[in-house]
């Protein structure tokens, strides 16, 4: 690009901020049809998450996403775009790169390889529509006038009559994550809905942390439930709390002080099984059997700090009935979680109600678009938030 004090700006058709899963996107969609697009990044490469996600493996999307597996102040702004690119749209680019891939589990497909290989199909493609990407460059101010947007960056200064946002959101700053998207929405006069750390472990204290000392590292299946979202996954002991996919996808939906139950035996009737269990071994200890179901460690812990252990013979029914109920509905009362250090996604984000859902426009800024996690719309875990950065790109895209 021209140097910031050379009179000639450059003129592109668009300028994406952000060179991420949804920019990256959005630019090799722009430059198929033909418009010049500029991508700007201020990291020092693109697709920095791409490249960490899924243990360097990239799930990059799930078979069976659909809008009822995001979270949104608006549950029906992603519906367009998720249903003109769908997953299987991702999965014939992936395979015209001949990149191999695998389903893990629950539609998530991951690449058998490395996430590389999903940055290197994003940047090939751009470089097939002439798509310019500057690295390390920063955008030094946001002018926006008859002509479109005027950016000064730290490379130089340009123009184009559409500005696509697409900076994401706050989840690990150490990778590039800024709060940028949010400040230039409000400045154009865009509500920025409260944005939380999501998909992020959970902290406990007290008690709670006490009753699981020693115990970081064992995991066992279970059901999280709260505010109506239920999953069923395993749950990983931590030294600051729990974590796990089931805890990751229900801090979603956690705010301090909800209630958070955890079924811990999410696969029988805890009831029935500790009545069969009393009627076929009825001289073993009742830490014994828990240990049948759980993992030994946390079954004992569970015995020595809340469920005394007697024979099994001892217990009344209403006993049973009482250990049942507090197996199956356990409360976990967490007092945090660890942050956006830690977290998969940011929460909230740009008001969708004021972007046009079919082309991610504002309503308030002709040619100014948001795209991808900036956005107030949250996949679960599993490949549903890479799905959503290329629909929203693809939308955005294909109406520049
Ligand atoms: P993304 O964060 O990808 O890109 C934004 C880009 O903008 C970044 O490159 C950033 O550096 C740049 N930027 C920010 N501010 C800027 C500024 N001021 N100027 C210029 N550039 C700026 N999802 C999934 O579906 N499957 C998975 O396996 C995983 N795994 C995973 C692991 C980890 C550790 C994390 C943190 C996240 C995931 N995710 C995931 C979530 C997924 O990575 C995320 O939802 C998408 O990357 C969002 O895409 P965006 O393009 O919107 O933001």
């Amino acid at each position: 690009m021209a140097e910031p004090s050379a009179a000639q700006p450059q003129r592109f058709d668009a300028i994406v901020i952000g060179g991420g899963a949804a920019g990256l996107m959005c630019a090799l969609a722009a430059g198929r049809r033909g418009r010049r697009v500029l991508v700007i990044e201020h990291a020092n490469r693109v697709g920095k998450k791409i490249l960490m996600s899924g243990g360097g493996r990239c799930n990059f999307t799930n078979l069976g996403a659909s809008p009822a597996n995001y979270l949104s102040a608006n549950p029906h702004y992603c519906k367009s775009a998720l249903a003109r690119y769908t997953p299987a749209d991702f999965v014939a680019l992936v395979e015209r790169h001949r990149i191999a891939y695998h389903e893990k589990e629950l539609g998530q497909l991951f690449c058998d390889d490395s996430s590389k290989q999903i940055v290197r199909l994003l940047l090939d493609e751009c470089e097939a529509g002439g798509v310019r990407i500057e690295t390390g460059c920063s955008v030094v101010s946001v002018d926006h006038g008859e002509g479109g947007f005027r950016l000064a960056t730290t490379r130089g200064t340009a123009t184009a009559p559409a500005l696509v946002v697409a900076s994401g959101g706050l989840s690990i700053p150490s990778m590039g994550a800024s709060g940028f998207g949010y400040e230039l929405a409000r400045r154009f006069g865009h509500s920025v809905l409260p944005t939380r750390a999501g998909l992020v472990p959970l902290t406990l204290s007290g008690k709670p942390l006490e009753r699981l000392a020693g115990l970081s590292g064992v995991s066992l299946p279970i059901e999280a439930r709260c505010n109506g979202a239920r999953f069923r996954n395993f749950l990983l002991v931590t030294h600051r709390g729990v974590s796990g996919p089931a805890i990751l996808q229900i801090s979603s939906y956690w705010n301090p002080g909800d209630d958070l139950r955890l079924d811990l035996l999410p696969d029988r009737d805890a009831f029935d099984w500790l009545r069969q269990q009393q009627a076929a071994r009825p001289a073993a200890e009742f830490r014994t059997v828990l240990a049948d179901a759980l993992p030994k460690r946390y079954a004992q812990r569970l015995c020595e700090t809340v469920f005394a252990s007697r024979p099994m013979r001892q217990y009344r029914d209403a006993e049973l009935r009482a250990i049942a109920a507090q197996l199956a509905d356990w409360p976990l009362v967490a007092n945090g979680t660890e942050g956006y250090r830690t977290a998969e996604v940011t929460l909230g984000g740009v008001d969708t109600n004021e972007l046009s859902s079919s082309t991610m426009q504002s309503k308030r800024v002709p040619g100014l678009y948001f795209i991808g996690e900036v956005v107030d719309v949250t996949g679960w875990l599993g490949g549903y938030n890479f799905q959503w950065a290329w629909a929203s790109g693809q939308a955005c895209g294909n109406a520049i």
